[in-house]
């Protein structure tokens, strides 16, 4: 494409291309979608009672101080999961938000011990979110992957027991990750079930350096071996550390929002994304957990954009062409896709 194009682009015509940009979302928790309607929804449907007396009390509660505060309102929201329908529900709900976003893969996040804990069997959560990624692709042209995350929070052994629960499906799970408290829970904790993991062919990723120090994403990468970071925004205290994610073309799953409400930036304007990307680094936005965070995908370009005075047309292509090329798709499906990117691109510029 031309590159001058991406130059001289007004920005206030920036707003309409991230809307209509293609891209792919690799950094989204299926039950960080569960919007209060559908957990009010899903708990009558079940017979479940919520601490909260309805969906306007419930959203009230939504004032993060930290990453903990949220974990603790999340998995409660999520104890309104009992059947497969409720899986299928819920990741279908995202799924339509995602397209309207022109979002034409998403990665998936799912947490199987916030499930199996609560005596939900691995098999009910594994069938009602297999069965919406293929409805995803048949009725909405949405690719999808699953990645299955490990509660850092939790010990090994749980980690080794749900990879085990996990054994009859790894053919519908592409990689695993590491989520929940990152604080005292450093990537050591699960050296060996993620080694597992890599001798049976899983892609592998970890959240590190959201609350956690820029330690945690070395030893994400050297002692875990994964592939992608999530968040990762620490990673500039550590001049040498992003001397080397550059160098090495690690992605980094960046989310704007969800960092502004935990509260790891005071504001979107003091979010370093524009510097991660000048300094050369794959970085991505994704929506983390667009019900509790304020927003889904292009909420989040959006609103880093308008904080962002330095982000530009390029960085929003920029952006756009790392989604395709750190997701776990083939090769010839990501040049496809940046194709349209481009595509995009021109058009808006002609
Ligand atoms: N960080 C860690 N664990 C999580 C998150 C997050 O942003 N969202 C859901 N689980
Ligand atoms: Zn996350």
């Amino acid at each position: 494409m031309n590159p001058t194009l991406l130059d001289t682009l007004p920005r206030d015509r920036l707003p309409a291309l991230l809307q209509a940009m293609p891209k792919a979302e690799l950094h989204i928790h299926i039950e960080g979608s569960l919007e209060p309607e559908l957990i009010f929804a899903l708990a009558e449907r079940n017979g479940v009672t919520l601490p909260y007396p309805g969906v306007e009390a419930l959203r009230a509660a939504y004032a993060f101080t930290d990453l903990q505060s949220f974990l603790d309102i999340y998995y409660a929201g999520a104890s309104v999961l009992l059947k497969e329908d409720d899986f299928f529900d819920m990741a279908m709900a995202y799924f339509r938000r995602a397209a309207a976003d022109n979002v034409v893969h998403a990665e998936l996040f799912f947490d199987p011990q916030t499930h199996t804990d609560r005596g939900v069997p691995f098999e009910t959560v594994i069938n009602g979110l297999t069965r919406a990624c293929q409805t995803a692709r048949e009725e909405l042209g949405v690719s999808a992957l699953l990645i299955m995350c490990f509660l850092r929070h939790l010990s090994e052994e749980a980690a080794f027991d749900t990879l085990a629960q996990a054994t009859p499906y790894l053919d519908r799970i592409t990689g695993v990750g590491l989520d929940s408290g990152e604080r005292g829970n450093p990537p050591e904790k699960f050296a060996r079930v993620f080694a597992r993991c890599r001798e049976l062919g899983l892609r592998l990723v970890a959240h590190a350096g959201e609350e956690g120090p820029a330690e945690y994403i070395r030893a994400a990468l050297d002692v875990l071996n994964v592939e992608r970071i999530d968040h990762g925004v620490r990673c500039v205290e550590d001049p040498a550390l992003v001397a080397r994610l550059a160098a090495q073309r690690i992605p980094l799953t960046v989310c704007p929002l969800s960092n502004v409400k935990l509260c790891v930036v005071g504001t979107m304007a003091d979010h370093n994304l524009a510097t991660l990307l000048d300094a050369g680094l794959c970085a991505t936005v994704n929506s983390d957990d667009p019900a509790y965070f304020g927003g889904y995908i292009n909420q989040n370009f959006l609103e880093a954009f308008a904080a962002l005075p330095q982000l530009n047309a390029r960085h929003a292509h920029t952006l756009a062409r790392n989604s395709f090329d750190a997701s776990f798709v083939d090769g010839d499906t990501k040049g496809r896709w940046r194709d349209r990117l481009d595509a995009v691109f021109e058009r808006a510029a002609s």
